[in-house]
């Protein structure tokens, strides 16, 4: 045994064994990496040593792991401008954990000024929630725009044309994770210390580029009404 599987099999792992894929798409994406990386040197002979320092993002932004809508592209924007969280369909559950670290950190220690939850026309995720197929673990997922639907039916149920219909739910689920996040404890108690976090709704026509306003934009608390709506914390400790 030479030297190179001594330490292959000391990692616990014997590589030999490893058939490591070397397709044309996937070399392309290191070749990309370093054409990259040497252009914007090029351009800029400080630019990663600026960005190595840390980031000062005014945006969070909540979309679809969708191929097609990157954050950055979409929004004309540059590395360091807009901290992502991204996942089928931009769902924004209370009580997902991955979505509330990403929340909490973004509001609370890089103080982003704004969170956009962003969907997209023709979403896969939600269209498939229209139907009654099984796709596997994803319809525990997809269950929730599922629940969107039910709050909608009697509109949806009206709309004859299958695209139309999943594109006026892709915009009636982002209303509903705008309403969502809002109803956080983490942008409700964030409201209650500073006035400038707004929330947002934007749907990505993919077959423009371009976005569409929701106009559903949310600065306060105070039209979650029924039992959404907190105390602040101070009032509730003092309370008991
Ligand atoms: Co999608």
């Amino acid at each position: 045994m030479n030297s190179t599987e001594n330490k292959n099999k000391k990692n616990g792992i014997d590589t030999n064994c490893i058939k490591l894929a070397q397709s044309a798409g996937y070399n392309k994406l290191k070749t990309n990496n370093s054409e990259w990386a040497a252009k914007r040197t090029a351009e800029d002979p400080e630019y990663f040593k600026r960005l190595a320092e840390g980031q000062q993002p005014e945006v969070l932004w909540i979309g679809c792991s969708d191929s097609r809508v990157p954050a950055n592209e979409v929004t004309g924007t540059q590395p360091g401008e807009v901290f992502v969280h991204r996942n089928i369909a931009n769902v924004c559950v209370h009580s997902d954990m991955n979505m509330l670290s990403v929340l909490d950190y973004a509001v609370n220690v890089l103080k982003v000024k704004h969170v956009i939850i962003a969907g997209h026309y023709g979403c896969g995720g939600v269209a498939a929630a229209l139907t009654n197929k099984q796709f596997g673990i994803i319809d525990n997922w997809l269950r929730h725009i599922k629940d969107v639907y039910r709050l909608h039916a009697n509109e949806l149920d009206r709309i004859t044309d299958d695209k139309a219909k999943v594109n006026r739910l892709v915009e009636l689920n982002v209303t509903e994770q705008v309403y969502n996040i809002c109803k956080t404890s983490i942008i409700q108690n964030a409201w209650m210390e500073r006035n400038d976090l707004e929330v947002h709704g934007w749907v990505v026509d993919i077959s423009t580029g371009l976005i569409k306003d929701l106009g559903v934009s949310s600065s306060s608390p105070h039209n979650l009404g029924y039992v959404y709506e907190f105390d602040s914390s101070l009032d509730a400790i003092a309370a008991h």
